[in-house]
């Protein structure tokens, strides 16, 4: 099989603290008041304006039990890795994970599923919780957070109401005070400001895609779908026999390319079906939902398309998706299809902009 490659494309998200040269917040004398809080079900990114530059943690958004003994709580603690003992188990939560679960043969544990808790893990909010505390700390006097909430799938907004509430919940216990932010309007406000926050901004991630079509910073039209990259994971094992995570280390490979001259292995083909079929959902619902729009604002010139997340990451996603949509019959005319500046740290940056404007 020549699946494997352990070279990993870099990913923006991976330093555990950055810092960005476009602050958002230069300037603000009280800008360390402010957090904007990227709530994904891959990853946790959260950007803290602090002066007159915003700093990026990122957190992955998974836990394994391990089973307690002082010498693993020992490890866990001189290492910084964020956990709870809970009676014969220690809880361990964030980026280091994956290395545990490999050892110990099994696989993360999600909080969250298609950009929601995940209602098949018990622990899903205490696992949050625990995160989020580590993450945000205990909010000073008046201390604002934003953070992101997915758009309904199919037109059904329960899931997202109460995953929207319980979060709300545990910022506001940690002392800040809340807001939130759907994640493809997030894009609209880290990128668009040069447009007016007009356009369109779409957030490719792991268990969903969001997407928010946006005038003057309100949002006109807003969806996702839960085609994203968790889909093409388990889509593509299932056809290849392949696990989801030999199928993800593929994918998230530097040699792995959707360019549409792949003769690779039956893996790369199966990745690169799935990448397109989700290029392709987002297309075919853009159209449906712009042409069944009665209320379309009275765009002034083409608009322009933002797109993000670690979906997109992949080679020749960026020229696949521009080629679809403008071929595709919307009721204007799109400007240009780009990628977003901030990368992987753009809800974050969104989110915080946010927070700042709640003001
Ligand atoms: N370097 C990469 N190349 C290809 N895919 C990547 C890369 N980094 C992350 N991904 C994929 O992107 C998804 C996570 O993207 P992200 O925007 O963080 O999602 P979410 O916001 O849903 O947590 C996962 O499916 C992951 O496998
Ligand atoms: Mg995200």
């Amino acid at each position: 099989m020549t699946t494997k490659s352990t070279t990993t494309r870099p990913r923006n998200g991976d330093a555990k603290e950055t810092e960005a040269g476009q602050p958002p917040a230069e300037g603000t004398p009280s800008a360390s008041h402010y957090k904007g809080l990227d709530l994904g079900t891959s990853r946790i990114v959260l950007a803290t304006a602090s002066g007159d530059r915003t700093r990026y943690r990122t957190e992955l958004n998974a836990f394994v039990s391990l089973p307690y003994s002082k010498m693993t709580k020992a490890m866990l603690e001189r290492e910084s890795i964020h956990h709870r003992a809970n009676g014969k188990e220690i809880l361990a939560f964030g980026n280091r994970v994956d290395e545990f679960a490999n050892i110990l043969g099994g696989d993360t544990r999600r909080p969250m599923q298609t950009g929601v808790l995940n209602p098949s893990e018990p622990r899903n909010l205490e696992m949050l919780e625990l995160a989020l505390t580590k993450l945000c700390g205990r909010a000073g006097k008046n201390d604002k957070i934003c953070f992101s909430v997915p758009s309904a799938t199919n037109g059904s907004d329960a899931d997202v109401i109460y995953h929207e509430q319980s979060i709300r919940t545990v910022l506001e216990n940690l002392g800040f005070e809340v807001h939130s932010l759907n994640e493809g309007l997030a894009v609209v406000i880290a990128e668009l400001k040069d447009h007016e926050f007009t356009g369109i901004g779409i957030s490719f991630g792991a268990g969903m895609c969001n997407v928010s079509v946006s005038y003057l910073g309100l949002p006109v039209v807003q969806f996702s779908t839960t085609r994203a990259g968790d889909f093409i994971d388990y889509s593509a094992s299932s056809v290849t026999g392949e696990t989801p995570t030999t199928v993800r280390m593929r994918k998230e490979s530097e040699t792995f390319k959707l360019n549409g001259k792949s003769h690779g292995s039956s893996v790369d083909q199966a990745l690169s079906v799935y990448y397109r079929d989700i290029i392709q959902t987002i297309t075919l619902t853009l159209e449906r939902v712009l042409n069944e729009c009665r209320h379309l604002p009275p765009f002034k010139g083409p608009v322009p398309v933002i797109f993000s997340g670690g979906t997109a990451m992949v080679e020749g996603f960026h020229e696949e998706l521009r080629e679809a949509l403008m071929r595709a019959d919307l009721p204007f005319e799109i400007l240009d299809v780009r990628r977003a500046k901030y990368g992987m740290n753009t809800t974050a940056t969104g989110a915080l902009v946010a927070a700042m404007a709640n003001t």
